[in-house]
């Protein structure tokens, strides 16, 4: 090495010795012709100090160094003055004394400062630009340094648990998860493609018909879909499939490594529920308005709907009388406080939601009932709703009326956003819970056609499989999600293993013979050659890692992430290709309007 120390080492224990460190030039100062700097590694930083009495020819090169700044630097471990002693600073007894300085590389002035502060301000697009840089930030070495932790304990516990660890490859075939899929193309087969996975899972279905039993991977992902905090184009899982296992085994292997996890990497941080939580999912719709509640706070939702039959005000009672749909109400204490503005804000919110209006009562301090909705309910009724949520005066009742999931996740957001409004929300705390029983089909918001609610290969509740002609929506499946602090972080299911269920699933989803025998025959056919019953889960780590260095964004626990449009701004991805490569795989760009 051309060190001998790293920059966050040295003690008094090394004062007198000689050492060579090698580093960055983060910080100058110059204190009447004594030059100091903070010289910055991985490690940490140390303070070096040019003296020309020490050394004049050396001291002049010094003069020259600017921030970041790459140099070797040799002389001999001092302490520092008792009044220059810096306690936050595990190098900061000493300081060295340098004799000779080699400047390894010289840098331009950085695009922005390093400090954290200053970090803060820079613009993000420039930060991604300069990545390079923006990794040498301490705040940044910390995240990537906690990822790493965290994959160390994911991996040595599913080891130890005696689960097999098996690279699938990234160019496979359809993946249905539900987002648009990157394509690959083919040079050997012109105009055929390649699928990147959105994950792994045909592949580790594949694994256990292989007899693997226990098989888990951190997996690389890409979905080709809306980018959002939590959401990145390529993204990374940890995940596990596990045979002739039932739901109960999965949930509890990845409770524990969830355990495991939490215990070692912040054992500050409180574990609201252990065992972890768990409720259905009709349950979090109703209570929480969002299959992936944040229970760290109350602010829980009632349904009034039978209350608001055939009561005066027609939205109500037209919504609660039709099939499939809801009135629910959202009492929020202390609620009563919010001014105009603020209940349009939250209006806005249930509206970009899907609401339709977002009706209130408020009870003032003095009992007074103040609300757009109350002439026409009656106050009878509205006292009577008040009672059922258990409102006081001070509090505010807030309502959704439309269809069930709309109903629900409406209030839901607002729910989520008075709990931010009225600081709520603890941040040293870990909310675990496990949403079960998850419908196997949903509504399509935009079409309103029948999908998969997890994936095509999730396996029906037993007791649910004769609804399946007659009332698919209803039919509940062996599916759960693992929620933290209101973050879906995984999701996972028990599978088909028959061929004639998945048959009938891909027909249920209107798939049609053939086209379940081009996307997916290869799965039918090894179906054929006794794939063992099977389920597993996969976990989002970036979001993990995310919520556990309670950072804002997933980016922030990526070292190399895309921007909001999916490009990689340091690589300058996507790009143009030539020509002549695009000739090679048998393509041509068309423009289409
Ligand atoms: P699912 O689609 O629920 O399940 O994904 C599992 C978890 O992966 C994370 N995740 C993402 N993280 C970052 N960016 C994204 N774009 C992104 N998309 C998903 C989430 C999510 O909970 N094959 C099934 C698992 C199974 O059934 O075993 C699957 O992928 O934290
Ligand atoms: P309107 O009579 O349409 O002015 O509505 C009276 C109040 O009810 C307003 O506060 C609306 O925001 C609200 N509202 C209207 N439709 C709904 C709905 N489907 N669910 C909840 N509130 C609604």
């Amino acid at each position: 090495m051309l060190r001998t120390n790293t920059c966050g080492e040295l003690t008094k224990k090394e004062i007198n010795k000689e050492v060579t460190l090698c580093g960055w030039v983060h910080r100058r100062r110059d204190h009447g012709g004594i030059i100091f700097i903070d010289l910055r590694d991985r490690y940490g930083l140390t303070q070096i100090k040019f003296d020309p009495e020490i050394n004049k020819e050396t001291h002049r090169q010094a003069d020259k160094l600017r921030n970041e700044w790459v140099v070797a630097v040799t002389g001999k471990v001092i302490a520092r003055p008792e009044t220059m002693i810096n306690k936050k600073l595990k190098t900061g007894e000493i300081e060295v004394e340098i004799d000779k300085l080699e400047i390894l590389n010289e840098s331009k002035t950085p695009p922005f400062e390093l400090s954290e502060e200053k970090a803060k301000e820079a613009n993000e697009e420039i930060r991604m630009e300069y990545r390079y840089i923006d990794l040498r930030r301490k705040k940044m070495q910390k995240n990537l340094r906690l990822r790493n932790e965290v994959t160390k304990v994911i991996r040595d516990y599913f080891y130890k648990e005696g689960f097999l660890d098996v690279e699938t490859p990234c160019m496979v075939k359809d993946t249905p998860e539900g987002s648009r899929e990157y394509l690959v193309p083919a040079r050997t087969f012109p105009g055929q493609f390649y699928v990147l996975p959105q994950s792994p899972q045909q592949l580790k279905q594949f694994l256990m018909i292989g007899g693997i039993d226990k098989y888990f991977q951190i997996a690389r992902c890409f979905r080709d879909e809306d980018l959002r905090g939590d959401r990145q184009p390529e993204f990374t899982q940890f995940e596990i499939e596990m045979s002739f296992a039932e739901q109960e085994d999965v949930i509890n292997v990845m409770e524990g490594c969830f355990l495991e996890v939490s215990k070692k990497i912040v054992p500050k941080k409180k574990i609201l529920n252990n065992p972890f939580a768990r409720m259905t999912w009709q349950e979090a719709m109703e209570r929480y308005g969002s299959d992936k509640p944040d229970i760290r706070y109350d602010l829980e939702i009632k349904p009034v709907t039978e209350m608001v039959k055939g009561c005066g005000f027609k939205v109500f009672a037209g919504m609660a009388e039709k099939n499939g749909h809801a009135v629910h109400a959202l009492k929020i204490d202390k609620g009563a406080k919010f001014t105009r503005k603020e209940i349009d804000d939250l209006t806005r919110i249930a509206q970009d939601n899907g609401a339709k209006g977002l009706a209130y009562i408020i009870i003032k301090e003095d009992g007074k009932l103040q609300s757009p909705i109350v002439k026409f309910l009656g106050e009878d009724l509205a006292k009577d709703i008040l009672n059922t949520v258990s409102a006081k005066q001070g509090d505010i009742v807030f309502f959704g009326a439309d269809e069930f999931v709309t109903a629900c996740e409406s209030l839901g957001a607002v729910r989520k956003e008075c709990a931010r409004m009225l600081n709520l929300i603890s941040k040293d705390v870990l909310a675990y819970l496990w949403v079960v029983d998850f419908p196997l089909f949903e509504k399509s918001k935009e079409t309103g056609a029948l999908g998969a609610a997890h994936h095509p290969f999730t396996r029906p509740l037993k007791e649910d499989m004769e609804l399946l002609d007659k009332d698919p929506f209803k039919v509940r499946s062996h599916a759960y999600d693992l929620v933290l602090n209101g973050v879906e972080i995984g999701g996972g299911s028990l599978r088909i293993h028959e061929k004639d269920l998945q048959e009938k699933i891909f027909t249920v989803l209107g798939i049609s013979e053939s086209d379940a025998e081009r996307r997916f025959g290869h799965m039918l056919k090894a179906f054929e050659y006794g794939a063992p019953p099977h389920g597993g889960i996969a976990m989002g780590l970036d979001r993990f890692v995310m919520l556990l260095a309670d950072e804002p964004n997933i980016r922030e626990v990526m070292a190399f992430p895309k921007d909001g449009k999916g490009r990689d701004l340091m690589l300058n991805a996507p790009a143009p290709i030539d020509e002549k490569e695009l000739k090679e795989l048998g393509l041509g760009i068309r423009k289409i309007d």
